[in-house]
């Protein structure tokens, strides 16, 4: 036993040793270099130390004489759960006018999707396949806290969600490493702007690094067992595009990646992040990530935790305290360590130099201020318009949406219909349930007047009490239309959140088949945080309508599209599969040598108990409207690496009523060295577009958004590319092609990479 903890350690120094000469440089201002100097081994461990300052859902509940005082004394760098221009300052004061450096404070906080106005959950905004959303959520979120004085979120998330049984797909984009790549840079950009020193901002981390998403069978903290490809090619892109884009820090995952736990995998935190990628910001622990190294099994006790997730590039250990209490005797016995500290601290210091902390400690905390951004119209109009665009139009058999005039009584069955908290999602900093607008009540102001609306709670997502459906059942025989609102409550998804089985929990399902048997028109108003298994809901019901968690203006946005007010536009931004048996199941898949068939008679690549598709495609959304495709141009036949190639087609609005299309391009190489995905999006555009009016929409790319991870290097490999355009995964309306001319190298993962997308209007 004693033989093996020392083996875990000596690795862990030996790997310090060889790597130091080549650990990339951090930046150094001669501000950080004179502090550095200066501090004692135990302020630099203070600084690379976070605590919490509260709870998620109690801020600044554990600010106490014991913590400010720990803070006089430099035994703490950054806090998390902390909030509120009043408490930020006092605290803030502590730290720079009471303690020997006077080095100010970061204070963190989940900033998921809204710090009081609570914008649509991340999954959702993904929907909305429209990056201003996200951007948008980002900057009023930034406003909003960095008023509060907090300076920086664990957020975005942006890891890719294969498989929808793990709950935290709800805080991230989806499935999609090229849509989860847009929406990480749409989210860096709202929460930095420009500059972080600038009033208004936050510092954002992109979390969890990396292949948390990989869950094995889809449970919260379990293994990533992935090949190097898809590790490159799916879960890192998303990664590499929030760190062009400038976020200021990551975050290291809870999971192991081929057996590496992340906290201690320096191999992808420093080999791969710092060094082929040269981003240079602080890497944060998650919570007690470093201590979780023991669990993990390849640290025997506290000190080897902590001399293991140092030496991979962990710089700051939220929570465990055990780079404060073991780091030092580690560093006196060895003392190849102390330049990994050194580096350590200089990034901690360089996060609080690029925020202008040393020049204005209160940064912009302003009781005043916070008073007047703090859930103002303006937020909640774009919380509103974020809503409004999130949501997705699954079916609409027969026109039953939106709600015709001449509908005089509808009956909403489900307890979620008046859930408002629910519609905060699983992360809501500080946001209350009381600033929610719910359905109900939205609805009733819009309905027609003389209309009558009764609503029936009918049966929970989280009971299984069956007694409420006869009322429901009776509710729906006297109305013209049912607005059947099911789905998960907020606490059904989320971190720890994974489910086994996906389809509507609690009595829901015996209430849906119950209402649905009286034969009347039934609209679905889905609320959840996951894709949902609703192949029974889908084969009876005429109309389904996807609205996830909407945030403060859920009700009025679901309303409006209800009535027809607004048209939905949005498309969903991972698979929606037919049974739980059938995940992970993504539209990117790679072909096999004997694709699946619909003729069961035929041995291929699918269950026999199941259709070959999924119950709703990725990238499926309906309007009130319908569109046409022209054909598509390709403005060249043959590309070279380093040139571009644009391609194009007109989307006209063939219907009566304005609408939003997502023109969405995949692409596939069907001949390579390797088996290539079936489908790989790599462009789309939300256009709006009136009656009879239409659009050209252009994509512009190079070869390097379609090179390979070889083996270290990514590799342009001529030959041809196919293209698909259209309106979702599999409602593909116009095809073209083009070739690779010849070999070359990209530099980056290619689902990361932008496509530049524009839009003109056709006359
Ligand atoms: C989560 C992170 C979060 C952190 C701090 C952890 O449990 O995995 O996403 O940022 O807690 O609240």
């Amino acid at each position: 036993m004693v033989g093996k903890l020392m083996t875990a350690l000596s690795i862990a120094l030996c790997l310090t040793a060889a790597s130091i000469a080549a650990e990339p440089h951090p930046p150094a201002s001669h501000r950080i270099e004179s502090l550095l100097a200066r501090m004692t081994i135990e302020e630099k461990l203070g600084q690379l130390t976070q605590l919490p300052g509260g709870r998620q859902k109690a801020v600044n509940s554990r600010i106490d004489d014991a913590l400010r005082e720990r803070v006089r004394r430099g035994q703490v760098g950054s806090l998390l759960n902390v909030a509120g221009a009043d408490a930020t300052r006092a605290l803030q004061r502590v730290a720079v006018e009471e303690s020997r450096l006077g080095i100010p404070l970061l204070y963190a906080l989940d900033i998921i999707h809204g710090y009081r106005t609570i914008f649509p959950v991340p999954l959702a905004m993904a929907a909305a396949f429209d990056p201003t959303v996200s951007e948008r959520a980002a900057r009023v979120a930034a406003v909003e806290a960095s008023a509060a004085g907090v300076h920086w979120t664990f957020s975005p998330m942006v890891d890719v969600a294969p498989d929808p049984r793990w709950g935290r797909i709800v805080e991230g984009s989806g499935e999609d490493p090229y849509l989860g790549s847009a929406m990480a840079v749409a989210q860096v950009r709202g929460y930095q702007g420009d500059d972080l020193a600038m009033p208004g901002t936050i510092m954002a981390t992109a979390k969890h690094f990396a292949a948390y998403g990989a869950a094995l069978g889809g449970r919260d903290y379990d293994s990533a067992e992935i090949s190097e490809r898809t590790l490159n090619e799916i879960h890192l892109p998303p990664f590499h595009a929030a760190a062009a884009a400038g976020a200021g820090s990551f975050m290291a995952a809870f999971n192991t990646v081929s057996g590496l736990p992340m906290h201690a995998n320096r191999p992808l935190l420093t080999g791969l992040l710092r060094g082929q990628w040269t981003w240079q910001g602080p890497v944060v622990s998650d919570w007690m990530g470093v201590a979780e190294l023991i669990p993990h099994g390849v640290a025997g006790n506290g000190a080897e935790a902590a001399a293991l997730a140092l030496a991979a590039g962990v710089d700051i250990d939220m929570s465990s305290e055990l780079y404060f209490t073991q780091l030092r005797a580690a560093v006196e016995r060895d003392p190849t360590l102390l330049p990994l500290l050194d580096h350590a601290v200089r990034r901690v210091l360089a996060a609080k130099e690029r925020l202008g902390l040393f020049d204005d400690p209160y940064r912009g905390a302003d009781p005043a201020r916070e008073a007047a951004v703090t859930l103002s119209a303006e937020h909640r109009a774009a919380a509103r318009e974020a809503a409004l665009r999130s949501i997705v139009l699954l079916k609409n058999e027969g026109g039953v949406l939106p709600i015709a005039r001449t509908v005089r009584r509808v009956a909403v069955i489900g307890a979620l219909a008046d859930d408002s908290d629910s519609q905060l999602g699983s992360w809501r900093a500080l946001g209350r349930e009381e600033d929610v607008r719910p359905l109900l009540a939205a609805l009733r102001e819009r309905l027609p007047e003389g209309a009558e609306l009764v609503h029936e709670p009918g049966a929970s997502p989280h009971s299984d009490d069956r007694s409420g459906i006869p009322r429901a059942v009776e509710a729906a025989r006297r109305a013209d239309l049912v607005l059947l609102v099911v789905g998960e409550d907020f606490d059904m998804s989320g971190e720890a959140r994974s489910r086994s089985d996906l389809s509507l929990p609690g009595a829901q399902q015996a209430l849906a088949d119950a209402v649905l048997d009286t034969g009347k028109p039934v609209a679905v108003v889905l609320m959840n945080g996951r894709p949902l298994v609703i192949d029974r809901l889908a084969a009876r019901a005429p109309a389904i309508l996807e609205t996830w968690f909407l945030g403060v203006e859920a009700g009025p946005a679901i309303a409006d599209v209800l009535i027809g007010r607004a048209a939905p536009g949005g498309r969903l931004p991972v698979s929606f599969p037919r049974a739980s048996g059938a995940l992970p199941f993504t539209y990117n898949r790679l072909p096999s040598g004997r694709p699946a068939d619909p003729d069961i008679t035929r041995d291929t690549v699918r269950y026999h108990d199941l259709p070959v598709t999924p119950l709703f495609p990725f990238g499926h959304g309906l309007s009130y409207t319908s569109f046409d495709y022209g054909s598509l141009a390709v403005d060249r036949a043959s590309v070279a690496p380093g040139e571009s190639v644009t391609i194009s087609v007109t989307v006209r609005n063939a219907g009566r009523v304005a609408g939003d299309e997502v023109v969405q391009l995949y692409a596939r190489d069907p001949v390579a060295s390797v088996s290539r995905p079936v489908q790989e999006l790599r462009g789309f555009r939300r256009i709006a577009l009136a009656p009879g009016k239409a659009k050209r929409v252009s994509f512009t790319l190079t070869p390097a958004q379609f090179a390979i991870w070889d083996d270290g290097r990514w590799r342009i490999e001529p030959g041809e590319i196919q293209l698909m355009v259209g309106s979702s995964s599999a409602d593909i309306r116009s095809r073209g092609a083009f070739r690779i001319a010849a070999e070359g190298e990209g530099h980056a993962p290619a689902a990361a990479l932008a496509t530049v997308t524009r839009e003109e209007t056709v006359r």
